[in-house]
């Protein structure tokens, strides 16, 4: 499909999934050098948005490794609200953990950069951010990211986790908006 309609907007492929897939594989190796011969990192998994990609990471990964899933701000429509809510969903103790955040894009950085901060409270012995996509143009916060898989223009994208309104999770690619 090179065209969808999620609610009242067209999009149109902008990423095929094999590029998504050889994106997350040069991902998963870097980690898997990075944490070879060191204690288990914990990965957290950012929900909704990054549920795809951190399955997709965690299949390829060699290394020892754990995963739970937390939530924080939901966002809707298509501009980032900045507001960022509490994490929650929580249950694992990450004092002294390596801790990797899974996050499906990195847009304005207010949300990953809120996320840092408040991981950081639990005292982890480190935190790395991994992030499927990164629009460097619409950053407007000095961002520290470990992994990313793509850096993409500053246009509004659904599929592959990302979602427009609730929906367009579901596609393999990745589309940009057109109308
Ligand atoms: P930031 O705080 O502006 O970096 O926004 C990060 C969050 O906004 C991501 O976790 C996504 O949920 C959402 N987001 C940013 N850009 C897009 C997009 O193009 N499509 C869908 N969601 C997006």
């Amino acid at each position: 499909m090179d065209k969808i309609k999620v609610r009242d907007k067209e999009f149109k492929k902008a990423i095929p999934c094999e590029d998504i897939q050889q994106a997350i594989k040069k991902v998963a190796e870097k980690i898997n050098r990075d944490f070879e011969g060191k204690e288990t990192p914990l990965f957290l998994s950012i929900l909704n948005g990054a549920f795809m990609f951190t399955a997709d990471v965690f299949k390829e990964l060699t290394i020892s490794s754990e995963v739970s899933f937390v939530k924080f701000s939901s966002y809707r429509g298509t501009a980032t609200s900045g507001k960022v809510k509490e994490l929650i969903g929580l249950n694992e103790d990450l004092t002294g953990r390596h801790v990797i955040i899974m996050e499906d894009i990195v847009d304005t950085g207010l949300t990953i950069n809120n996320v840092v901060r408040q991981i950081k409270t639990y005292n982890p012995k480190d935190v790395k951010i991994a992030t499927m996509l990164f629009k460097p143009d619409a950053c407007v916060e000095e961002v520290s990211l470990d992994y990313v898989g793509m850096e993409i223009p500053n246009e509004f994208i659904v599929g592959y986790g990302l979602d427009y309104d609730g929906l367009g999770r579901n596609y393999k690619d990745i589309y940009k908006v057109v109308s």
